[in-house]
């Protein structure tokens, strides 16, 4: 099947109507459509199916064994996410699966198509938690507490779609399975379009994590409550927004808050609270940590002068990830002759489950032409044949993995 084929089916679910935005969150309606239609692709295949004790899918060509050569992405999306982030990943991976076979390819160790639970956080707050869990990175019974904005923790939201949370959590045999992990992404910046080419190679991912803000203060009448008399936490929540914009173009870094909640959420009232999520990264661990001080010390110093309390909490963290200099060295010469000259080789400060799995597997990751440059949007892009050029370097890097 083409990959324009396959595409098409994929990009109807989840989508709104109104912002042409993708709306996928883990263990909903359209997730589970997404994972629905993952499956019949598989079955179609005659791949075998398996749903690892996360809820990970796994599509085995040959039978799960050691040396597993294994790609995939998600299929999850941020709030009216684009329509590649994620699922360009899977979809390609389907689409040189077809490839291969019709190469005549024969592998000689286990290949395996993925599509991992909850990579954005989008729901559940912590970012690739379908393989922090899978690597033992995060405690299963704190992946079974998280809660989503209507207090549905992970486990409810698990059970109901059919899943058993208890058994969640590191799973050792598996891992142990993997020979290496690649995965194609849609390129989440601008760096590919002017250097002319249609696929990168990644050489590393920055440092990032995701902090929890709590601002308490007093709920109070808008006409009628006195400048004086209010402790109003929207106060030093502003003038942390701005405090931490300074502090990370001060350092290199990057600071974001695109998340925030205004308890009760009354226009005529003084807030109680704000919840606000500060996304942070850098291109080192201790500007990130310095850049993560800074903007912690001015949120303090802002609630203080208005009377309101303040905490923080790390919702996640992800370390510097370089991706491994053989598997990226392999890679990169099967791509010359594929692609026709060398392809470039770019960092990213974007996160991904072949970040997470860098640090147990042999792991790569190949980018695809975004002409927009932009993610985390409907305005995500990347042309049909940018995909079909990802299409068949992924093959060929399957192909070089698992058949000889
Ligand atoms: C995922 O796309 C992330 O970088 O947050
Ligand atoms: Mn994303
Ligand atoms: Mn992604």
């Amino acid at each position: 099947m083409t990959f324009a084929t396959l595409w098409s089916e994929l990009e109807p679910i989840g989508r709104c109507a109104q912002t042409g935005g993708y709306r996928r969150y883990s263990w909903t309606a359209a997730d589970s459509e997404c994972r629905a239609w993952f499956v019949k692709q598989a079955q179609a295949r005659g791949l075998e199916v398996a749903v690892d004790k996360n809820g990970n899918l796994w599509a085995w060509w040959g039978k799960r064994g050691p040396g597993a050569v294994v790609t995939g992405s998600h299929l999850d999306s941020v709030p009216d996410g684009g329509a590649f982030d994620g699922p360009l990943g899977i979809v390609s991976a389907l689409a040189a699966v077809d490839l291969l076979r019709e190469q005549g390819a024969e592998p000689v160790r286990p290949v395996a198509v993925t599509a991992f639970v909850e990579e954005e956080g989008a729901r559940f707050g912590v970012a690739c938690l379908g393989t922090r869990l899978l690597t033992g990175m995060i405690e299963p019974e704190r992946a079974r507490r998280l809660a989503d904005d209507q207090k549905a923790t992970y486990a409810e939201a698990m059970t109901q779609a059919g899943l058993d949370p208890d058994g969640i959590g590191a799973d050792d045999e598996l891992i142990g399975d993997i020979g290496a992990f690649v995965e194609l992404h849609v390129e989440q910046g601008r760096a590919l379009a002017p250097l002319g080419h249609a696929v990168a190679i990644a050489e590393s991912i920055w440092p990032h994590g995701r902090w929890r803000l709590d601002f308490t203060g007093v709920a109070d009448h808008a006409g009628t409550a006195r400048f004086a008399d209010r402790r109003d936490p929207m106060l030093p929540y502003a003038s942390t927004v701005l405090a931490a914009r300074r502090a990370a173009a001060e350092r290199g870094a990057l600071a974001t808050f695109g998340k925030v909640i205004a308890e009760p959420g009354g226009a005529n009232g003084v807030p109680s609270a704000v919840h606000a999520w500060l996304d942070a990264r850098a291109p080192e661990e201790a500007v990130l940590r310095d850049t993560v001080a800074t903007v912690c010390s001015a949120a303090e110093r802002a609630a203080a002068e208005q009377g309101v309390s303040f905490s923080v909490r790390q919702e996640s963290a992800t370390p510097v990830v370089r991706f491994d200099r053989d598997l990226r060295g392999r890679i990169s010469a099967v791509l010359g002759s594929v692609l026709d000259g060398p392809v470039p080789v770019l960092p990213t400060g974007a996160g991904h489950d072949a970040g997470v799995l860098a640090a147990r597997v042999p792991a790569a990751m190949l980018f695809v032409r975004n002409p927009t440059g932009i993610s985390h949007s409907p305005a995500e892009r990347a042309d049909l044949a940018d995909c079909e050029a990802g299409v068949r370097a992924l093959a060929a890097v399957l192909r070089e993995l698992a058949c000889q």
